[in-house]
């Protein structure tokens, strides 16, 4: 069934699940597998999913349906991955698509799972989790288009148990990579030519490797961007995501220390209000989240600032979401990822909380939010206006082939004429104009 061995994975959600896209084709490039440029031509189709709100998993299952589409027209193996795999496995199962299940800690497992479905001809499944599991010695396949940015992953799982979120159920408990593996993988980039790596983890504040030879040896997350940053001084260092909660003023020491970790920090506060807040278990309250602001504001003035809030929690009030506006005119963020409150089954609010914030309410909020964050996004770029940065080319603008673009250390996309500059390449950019999402200038020598 699986003599076909060309190999099409698509991927949903989030960086983490990029990269976790590219370490599975790695395994399986070593067992003859060869990436292909769709499903058309694919002998497997992989499908690495999300859960984190409904309408991710509502995607995927119309792509399932899809692919029985092309299963009625030929011989294709067909497999899913991540985190719906481990949320909705016997539903997956059930899907006449599909033929293997396969969680975010089985990867290693794929050739076995595709081999045993060759020879006893039945569906497949492992989404067993694991406590030890990073991948490690595994050096991902890279499929980013441009060759200069890329991801590491130095963390998986989550012990935060935020009440809304179904990571720590679909991803497990939280275990932190060896920093050797993670500063070998971007020595290996840098050596390839890129010039920026972006650290992954759900809470990299969190991040710390004991030597299990000696557990007095220990390396925590403020160390390993310096050992980052170490490789090399023209290969950027980003991360994300930082928790108000733990993100430690060690942090922002080494950011202001290396010129080249990048000064941006995305800390989602989700809400502004602290009913809210202890509501969804983060542990922190606006005024210790306003702390933390001002901390950043204070060690690295130039630090860009995002975030993500949830509009229509259950139980918001009309104060809540004032609350919520207020904070954003406070603190101002660069930019933010905004969404609805989606029930996930399974989690604490789904299981204590009524969601009882009627769909058209929630869609109202959400909406002020962004039209608010938009114009803050928007007055933040004009403050850019006449001022120059260092700017990483990652590619030709997809707008006008005669530009290039890049981005600043705050993660500003940056927009100019090429004058036969080539991505990975720094130049300074002195911005002329801009909208609420890109920044327009020219290059100055
Ligand atoms: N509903 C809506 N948004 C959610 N997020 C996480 N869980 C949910 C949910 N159930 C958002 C949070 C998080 C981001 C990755 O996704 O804002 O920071
Ligand atoms: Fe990533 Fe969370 Fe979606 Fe899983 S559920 S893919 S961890 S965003």
């Amino acid at each position: 069934m699986t003599k076909d061995k060309r190999i099409f994975i698509e991927t949903y959600g989030c960086q983490m699940n990029v990269y976790d896209s590219e370490i599975v084709l790695s395994i399986l490039e070593k067992e003859g597998y060869t990436p292909c440029s769709g499903i058309e031509e694919a002998g497997l189709i992989l499908v690495n999913t999300c859960s984190i709100r409904e309408n991710a998993e509502q995607r995927v299952w119309g792509r399932l349906d899809r692919f029985l589409q092309e299963k009625k027209k030929r011989e294709v193996t067909v497999g899913v991955l991540g985190c719906m795999a481990e949320r909705l496995k016997q539903e997956l199962m059930s899907h006449p698509a599909v033929d293997i299940v396969a969680g975010p800690d089985t990867y290693r497992q794929l050739p076995v799972l595709l081999q045993r479905l060759e020879t006893e001809g039945q569906k497949q499944i492992d989404t067993a989790l694991s406590l030890k599991e990073t991948y490690a010695d595994i050096e991902p396949v890279r499929t980013d288009p441009n060759g200069v940015t890329s991801f590491i992953s130095i963390m998986r799982g989550c012990n935060n148990m935020c009440t809304y979120c179904i990571v720590p159920y679909v991803r497990g408990g939280e275990r932190s990579r060896d920093p050797q593996s993670i500063v070998r993988e971007a020595r290996h980039m840098y050596e390839a030519g890129y010039r920026e790596v972006n650290l992954l983890g759900q809470n990299v504040d969190s991040y710390l490797w004991k030597n299990p030879g000696n557990p007095t040896e220990s390396v925590n997350f403020a160390q390993l961007i310096e050992l980052v940053a170490l490789v090399a001084p023209d290969l950027r260092v980003r991360f994300s995501t930082s928790h108000p909660k733990d993100m430690s003023n060690g942090v922002l020491y080494s950011m202001a220390m290396y010129p080249n970790i990048c000064t941006h920090i995305h800390l989602p506060v989700q809400s502004g209000s602290d009913r809210m807040l202890e509501k969804m278990n983060r542990k922190y309250t606006v005024a210790g989240y306003l702390e933390r602001i001002e901390k950043i504001r204070e060690t690295v003035p130039e630090a860009a600032i995002t975030t993500d809030i949830i509009a229509g929690f259950c139980s918001e009030t009309e104060e809540d979401h004032q609350a919520t506006l207020s904070l954003m005119r406070q603190v101002r963020f660069d930019s933010a990822f905004m969404f609805q409150y989606s029930q996930r089954p399974g989690t604490k609010a789904a299981r204590h909380f009524a969601d009882d914030v009627p769909p058209e309410v929630k869609t109202r909020r959400l909406n002020e939010i962004i039209e608010l964050q938009s114009a803050i996004s928007l007055e933040r770029n004009r403050e850019c206006v006449g001022q120059t940065y260092e700017v990483l080319i990652e590619g030709t603008s997809k707008r006008d082939k005669g530009a290039l673009f890049g981005r600043t250390q705050g993660n500003k996309v940056c927009v100019f004429p090429a004058l036969g500059h080539r991505p990975g390449e720094y130049v300074n950019v002195t911005v002329e104009s801009c909208t609420s999402a890109t920044l327009l200038g020219n290059i100055v020598e």
